[in-house]
C-alpha cells in the first residue's frame, strides 16, 4: 500500500482514513468526470453516467461479500444513526417485542432509539463489566416472539468485537456493522439486516450501506417516511430521491479498491496482523493496557491506556509531530485508540508501536 510522505498516519475512529488511490482518483476526476466536463457532483442522479456507476458499486459490493439475490443492497442517505432508528419501523409492527444485545453505547443507543417504537427486551448488557466483555450466551435472556434480534458486531468505542455471529435466536439478526463491514469475509446469510455508516471502511460520511433479506421487506409501519422505507427505497433502486452522489462515488472507488487489493480474504488477514501486533505491543508492557478480554478485542479500534495518565497531554502532541494523529480516546473511555480501518497501511502500525516503545523508554 503506497503511502506518500506529506501524509500523516491518521487513527481516526470516523470519519477514517481513505486509501490513497481512492483519494487520487477522486482529485484526478474532480472537474471532469468521464469526460464531461463536469464532476460527479454536478451531473443528475438519473443521468447515465450515474446510474452506471451506482449499478457497478452495487455489483462490485455483492461479489465482495457474497450476497445473493435473496436480499436487497441499499444505499441510504444519513448514517448508522438513522439506520438503527430506522429498523423498528421497518420490522416491528404496533406492539411488537424487539431483542438488543448491549456491548456498547452504539448498542444502547440503538436500544434507546427503538424504545421510541417498540417494547425493547435488553437480552444481556456489558455495562456491568464496563463493557470489557461480552457477556455469556447462556445469560442472554432472549423473548419469545421478538421481531428481530440486534447486536454491534464492532463497538467502535471501547473496541469490542464479536469474532463469529451469535446463533441463538430464531428471530432475523439485525447488525450495526459500521465499524467492522468489509473488515473480513462474512456470511451473510447469517443476516436479516446489516447496516453500515461509510465513514469508516466505505468511504466519505453521508451515506449508509444497508443490505436486507427480501422477505423482510414491505411490512413497514404506515408511519415510515419513504426515504426509510426498505421496500421504497428498494424498488426505486435508492433514487427514490436524491441520494448523496459523491458519497456514492466515494464508495464505488473504494468497493473496486478492495477488490483490487485482493478482496476480504486478503483485507481480513492484514487486519487480524495488524491488531495482533498492536495488542501484543500492549500486553507486552508494563506501561500500556487494554481492558478488553482477549477474545472479544476488536480488530478495527483499539483503545488503551497510559499508565500515568497525566502524561496523555504529552503523548498525543509527540505522537502527532511524529505523523501520528488522531489517537486520543473517546471521552467516554479517555487514554488512547488507535483505529486501524482497511485504509490503514501496516506501516502506521509498526510506526505507532515504534514511537509507543519509544515513548515509553524515555518517559515511562
Ligand atoms: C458502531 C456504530 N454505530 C453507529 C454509529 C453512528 O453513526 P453515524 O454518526 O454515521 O450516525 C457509529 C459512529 O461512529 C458507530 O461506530
Amino acid at each position: 500500500m503506497t503511502h506518500s510522505a506529506h501524509r500523516v498516519f491518521n487513527f481516526s475512529a470516523g470519519p477514517a482514513v481513505l486509501p490513497e488511490p481512492v483519494l487520487e482518483q477522486a482529485q484526478a476526476e474532480l472537474l471532469d468526470w468521464k469526460g464531461s466536463g463536469m464532476s460527479v457532483m454536478e451531473v443528475s442522479h438519473r443521468g447515465s453516467d450515474f446510474v452506471e456507476l451506482a449499478a457497478h458499486s452495487e455489483a462490485t459490493l455483492r461479489e465482495l461479500l457474497g450476497i445473493s439475490d435473496d436480499y436487497y443492497v441499499l444505499f441510504l442517505a444519513g448514517g448508522a444513526t438513522l439506520q438503527f432508528a430506522s429498523v423498528p419501523l421497518n420490522l416491528a409492527a404496533a406492539g411488537a417485542t424487539v431483542d438488543y444485545l448491549l456491548t456498547g453505547s452504539w448498542g444502547q443507543k440503538a436500544a434507546a432509539e427503538a424504545a421510541r417504537y417498540a417494547t425493547v427486551n435488553i437480552v444481556a448488557d456489558g455495562a456491568g463489566s464496563h463493557f470489557t466483555e461480552i457477556p455469556a450466551p447462556e445469560s442472554w435472556k432472549l423473548s419469545e416472539h421478538a421481531a428481530y434480534l440486534h447486536y454491534t458486531p464492532n463497538e467502535t468505542i471501547v473496541g469490542v468485537e464479536f469474532h463469529s455471529v451469535p446463533d441463538v435466536s430464531t428471530a432475523p439478526l439485525v447488525a450495526d456493522m459500521s465499524s467492522t463491514i468489509l473488515s473480513r469475509p462474512i456470511d451473510v446469510d447469517r443476516f436479516g439486516v446489516i447496516y453500515a455508516g461509510a465513514q469508516k471502511n466505505i468511504g466519505a460520511a453521508g451515506i449508509a450501506v444497508l443490505i436486507v433479506r427480501k422477505d423482510l421487506t414491505g411490512n413497514a409501519r404506515k408511519e415510515t417516511p419513504g426515504v426509510i422505507d426498505y421496500a421504497t427505497m428498494a424498488t426505486n433502486d435508492s433514487m427514490w430521491n436524491t441520494p448523496p452522489t459523491f458519497s456514492w462515488y466515494i464508495s464505488a472507488l473504494v468497493f473496486d479498491w478492495i477488490r483490487d487489493q485482493g478482496g476480504l480474504a486478503a483485507l481480513g488477514e492484514r487486519n487480524r496482523r495488524k491488531a495482533e501486533k498492536l495488542y501484543a505491543a500492549i500486553d507486552d508492557s508494563a506501561f500500556y493496557s487494554n481492558p478488553v478480554r482477549l477474545d472479544c478485542r476488536s480488530w478495527m479500534n483499539v483503545p488503551f491506556t497510559l499508565a500515568d495518565d497525566s502524561l496523555d497531554k504529552v503523548f498525543l502532541q509527540r505522537a502527532a509531530a511524529a505523523g501520528l494523529t488522531n489517537l486520543k480516546g473517546h471521552r467516554l473511555v479517555g487514554g488512547m485508540r488507535a483505529s486501524l480501518y482497511n485504509a490503514m497501511p501496516e506501516a502506521g502500525v509498526d510506526a505507532l508501536i515504534a514511537f509507543m516503545e519509544e515513548f515509553e523508554r524515555t518517559q515511562g
